[in-house]
């Protein structure tokens, strides 16, 4: 599967998105790996009992325990419980099935948390009001969730300890099995010891300060409690902790009341208002300092915002809170949601296995994404900062006012919020651009998975760790369908479905099937079918041909649709498919659309125009055709509009004139981006098959190189096709640098069987160098005419990204051609480079370009940046997805370079993530990159399961390769799955990627 990441910049430096879409000429990423969310995937039942070496590991055995005495003050004295050491068997990680769902035998009311910070245990007091909710007159068990480093100290029954026989804890719950009728009162003590936990769930430290993190099921860490998103409770909490070491105390709702304690302590109380899951708690305790501002709502009440980081990034906070303002203003504009408390807060955490967590009021942030200063961060941080700011303060409405029933309805959260924050981004900067950033990164990461051995629906079936399933399918293709319905309904409709989405299910954990019934009721429209791509995995395949009948001056398109099968789903129903269309008239403009039939019956107008250019039509069937009437001429069809499905479209007799001729002309943007990816694709499969063909070895360079120009090479007409769009006046940058770039090595590895990802990389890389040599002038002007003046402020905007990520496409583009006056003038720029996108984009050409400069260039960027160390990522994660021969020496001893901290999950993601997406080193064809690869898996997953979950991913899509690395990856994979002890997050990607 394809754990998620990548929208959230978790690794370093990528490839697909944001401004700098175009930044490494060098990428040729492989591997699922780009994503990491969480991958997760159904299919279980496959290996409903993988086979798995059964070692013996020992349980703490805490049945029995004696309570601790509670005394007022909330002070413990703990009288020791009697532990025995049990030898059991592991068994077989138990897989979830949604069908399974049950409503909780009893509600919980009011959730009331005391914690007691310390440095060496934490005490949590747990006051749970139950009411409840089972059928009849005799109160069933009750199973409350909890973990093996979570130690039960206390328990008491409406104010009474517990009679031993009642109750029972293992390593994973605590057991009540006779509670009394009516209303309960459970007091629950547990001790945990944060400060050990390196798993960075639940309670734990970072940089120094207390820190929680809960989603998805991290809150059993922290006490016995019903920990699942149905179970929503108002809280109060208490925190206390010393007051020199942790003046700040904060958890979600309003501050109630704060104060002194003796022995240098003190205490804050807090109460959130707003009934809530407990994956949205949250805790912060320690040495920070904060900046604030008012937000005025709409309804003219006035909200704090306080961004709380370490006192020497103080002066890194402008540009989130900035953007905070803009999504709250944005979501008060486009949906009429307004901010319900009088308090947002943001804390930024060095330690952080997601980007950022939504938590009610007390949002927690990967201080990456937070903290930007036109010197240490790039065009990239600075728009992924407001996407994620933006996408977290969203989940307010989507996710906290209204949540999941289940987790296997996170995309209605997720994919919701996803299209939410593209929304914002798209009205924020430019809307084409941020499309076609999105559909890349759905391409290269999310594609594969579907087609890969994790493809599993957007709404799963089944689970073993509910943190190998934040996906790029859930979350990507997630927000795909929700823009369906968006493309269906038009956006007054959209708004419409929101409005009651809210009037019914405010405060509420919903469904999927809730959401589209909103939808479907609000527009007064049947949206069945729609529901189908919940529950069908794969990327559907889309068939076009064309007829245009000259004398009736009808064209027609006959469009078919096939979705191929995916592990545990053999047979697939056509889906409901917005296709949008234009026809393009041979003067080079839109022809005027007249669709045969009722548009009600299969066709909308996009908008009211009388006339449109761009129609939706409705695929419904397997087969189906549409007509268009009064077609004067032969035009050339744009289909597929705006990527308005998720679907991958071969159109029959599509030339590449017809292509030249979109690039050129199609006044829909992203079908202009479109038609050159569509061009330079079927390029590099024809050259990459030569080569093939040929048997020449992607070390032999110059063979590649006579091989490929036997083969035609580059053709003129695709470099004249770029020359025109590089030199169009008035088109934005980014677009043009978008238009340019030839698509990934990723991509191709997905267009291919058995895949030699070297060899793409040697071939993109030739057509490349052949590109750059022929633009040269052109990139040569482009550079002068990109250049800022000196002295020019660093701003944020899009028309400044557009012009530094045109200006850093000529630098890559010229790189390749490895000339040493290139190279001198490229780490002259690095030198004199003003703000972090020039400097790290000068470098990252250097990079890749072996000899002196880049030696030169990386000390020189390390001795300049060793003491930032979200800086230092991008030195770590530059090398390591360099693809200079034998770099794997290199990453190997950064490994041990003390600026790299195993512990934490950025270093780790910047290092090995990156690392894994080098096809020279990663896929070497001696194995080496994979050993090392899998090695380090082993190593990161004793320290932290998720993180090592995500590194694994780069081995599950190992049947795209050749044959020799096939074995290679599988042979890792094998070795992996064997190791005693593994975590349940590693044991279920390699064992669905080797089951399929
Ligand atoms: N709720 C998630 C964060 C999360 C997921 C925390 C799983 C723990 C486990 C949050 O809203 C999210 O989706 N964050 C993304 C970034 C976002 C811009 C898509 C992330 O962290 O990658
Ligand atoms: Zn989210």
């Amino acid at each position: 599967m394809i754990l998620r990441g990548l929208r959230a910049g978790l690794l370093s430096a990528r490839l697909t998105r944001g401004h700098g879409a175009a930044m490494h000429h060098q990428v040729a990423a492989p591997a699922g790996l780009l994503s990491l969310r969480g991958g997760g995937s159904p299919s279980t039942s496959k290996f409903g009992a993988p086979a798995r070496a059964s070692p013996e590991i020992s349980l703490r055995a805490t049945t029995g325990m004696s309570a601790a005495e509670v005394k007022p003050g909330n002070e413990v004295e703990v009288t020791e419980v009697q532990q025995e050491e049990t030898k059991l068997p592991v068994h077989d990680p138990a897989t979830k099935f949604r069908k399974d769902y049950k409503p909780t035998p009893f509600s919980v009311e009011n959730v009331n948390l005391n914690f007691i910070l310390n440095e060496d245990v934490t005490h949590v007091h747990s006051i749970l009001s139950l009411k409840p909710n089972y059928q009849g007159s005799t109160p069933p068990p009750l199973k409350l969730d909890g973990r093996k480093d979570v130690k039960l100290l206390s328990l008491k029954v409406n104010g009474s300890d517990v009679n031993p026989s009642e109750y029972n804890v293992t390593e994973k719950d605590l057991t009540l099995a006779k509670l009394p009728p009516g209303p309960v009162t459970l007091n629950i003590v547990t001790e945990i010891k944060p400060q050990e936990n390196s798993s960075l769930e639940g309670l734990y430290k970072s940089s120094g300060n207390f820190c929680t993190q809960c989603e998805a099921e991290g809150f059993r860490g922290i006490t016995y409690f019903l920990d699942r998103p149905d179970v929503m409770a108002t809280y109060q909490v208490r925190v206390e902790a010393d007051k020199a070491n942790y003046p700040v105390l904060l958890s979600n709702g309003n501050l109630k009341s704060q104060g002194d304690l003796e022995g240098g302590r003190h205490f804050a109380l807090w109460e959130d208002p707003f009934p809530k899951p407990c994956y949205l708690f949250a805790l912060v305790a320690g040495k920070l300092s904060m900046k604030e501002r008012t937000f005025r709502t709409m309804s003219g009440k006035d909200v704090a915002l306080r961004i709380f980081v370490q006192e020497n990034n103080l002066g890194k906070v402008d540009h989130a809170l900035e953007s905070l303002v803009k999504a709250m203003k944005w979501d008060e504009e486009t949906f009429g949601l307004e901010y319900d408390l009088n308090l947002f807060n943001i804390v930024a955490v060095d330690d952080f296995n997601m980007g950022a967590m939504e938590n009610k009021s007390l949002n927690i942030f990967n201080s990456r994404l937070v903290l930007a200063s036109p010197e240490t961060a790039t065009d990239l941080d600075y728009s992924r900062i407001e996407g994620v700011v933006g996408h977290e303060y969203f989940h307010n409405y989507t996710g906290n006012r209204v949540t999941c029933r289940d987790w296997f309805q996170l995309t209605l959260k997720e994919g919701l919020t996803v299209f939410r924050d593209q929304e914002f981004t798209s009205d924020l900067n430019s809307r084409p651009v941020k499309r076609i950033e999105d559909v890349m990164g759905l391409r290269v990461a999310q594609f594969p998975e579907d087609a890969g051995p994790m493809a599993h629906p957007i709404r799963p079936d089944s689970y073993i760790k509910m943190d190998n399933f934040y996906t790029m399918t859930v979350y990507e293709k997630g927000a795909e369908v929700v823009r369906l319905y968006n493309t269906l309904l038009g956006k007054e409709g959209f708004r419409k479905g929101m409005d009651l989405y809210f009037k019914r299910h405010d405060g509420h954990a919903v469904t999927c099937d809730d959401f589209l019934a909103a939808m479907a009721d609000a527009n007064n429209v049947d949206l069945s079918q729609l529901g189908k791509w919940y529950g069908q995995a794969g990327t559907p395949r889309l068939n076009v041909s064309t007829q245009y009948d000259a004398a009736s001056q009808r064209y027609t398109l006959r469009m078919k649709q096939h979705t191929p099968p995916t592990p545990g789903q053999p047979n697939k129903e056509p889906l409901l498919i917005p296709v949008a269309v234009g026809l393009v008239g041979p003067d080079g403009k839109d022809i005027p659309l007249h669709l045969r039939a009722a548009p009600e019956a299969n066709g909308t107008a996009n908008g009211n125009t009388a006339q449109p250019t761009t129609v939706v039509l409705r695929l419904t069937e397997a087969e189906q055709e549409f007509v268009f009437e009064h077609v004067p001429a032969e035009p050339v069809p744009s289909i597929l509009r705006g990527f308005s499905a998720p679907v991958r479209m071969t159109v029959e007799g599509q030339t590449d004139e017809h292509l030249q001729f979109l690039l050129a002309n199609d006044s829909d943007e992203f079908n202009r981006w479109e038609a050159g990816q569509r061009l330079s694709r079927k390029l590099l499969l024809q050259l990459y098959d030569a080569a093939s063909a040929a048997k020449v070895s992607s070390a032999d360079k110059k063979a590649l190189q006579s091989t490929l120009a036997g083969a035609g090479g580059v053709p003129d007409s695709l470099v004249k096709a770029f020359r025109a769009v590089l030199m169009e006046k008035g088109l934005d940058g980014s677009f043009k640098a978008m238009a340019t770039t030839l698509p990934s090595g990723t991509e191709l590895v997905d267009e291919i069987p058995e895949a030699d990802p070297t060899l793409i990389y040697e071939v993109r890389n030739y057509v490349l160098r052949e590109l750059a040599a022929r633009l040269r002038p052109d990139l040569e002007t482009i550079l002068k005419e990109t250049d800022s003046a000196p002295g020019d402020a660093y701003v944020f905007n899009a028309k400044e990204c557009a012009r530094r990520t045109l200006k850093q496409k000529a630098i890559n583009m010229l790189s390749t051609l490895e000339e040493p006056s290139i190279v001198d003038m490229i780490l002259q720029r690095f030198r004199e480079a003003t703000n972090m996108t020039d400097q790290v984009g000068a470098l990252g050409a250097l990079v890749e370009v072996p000899g002196e400069a880049r030696s030169t260039a990386l000390s020189e960027f390390f001795e300049k940046w060793k003491s930032e160390p979200l800086v230092i990522l991008k030195w770590l994660g530059l090398q390591a997805m360099s693809n200079a021969p034998g770099n794997l020496a290199l990453v190997r001893s950064l490994v041990d370079h003390p600026a790299f901290n195993i512990n934490n999950p950025n270093n780790c993601y910047s290092l090995f993530l990156a690392f894994a997406r080098s096809p020279v080193n990663f896929h070497a064809a001696d194995g080496s990159g994979y050993a090392f690869m899998g090695d380090s898996v082993l190593r990161v997953d004793k320290i932290n399961h998720q993180v090592a979950a995500r590194m694994v991913s780069a081995f599950t899509q190992f049947r795209q390769y050749d044959k020799q690395r096939q074995g290679l990856m599988r042979a890792q994979l094998e070795r992996i799955v064997a190791t005693n002890g593994l975590s349940e997050n590693v044991f279920e990607i390699c064992t669905k990627s080797l089951a399929a």
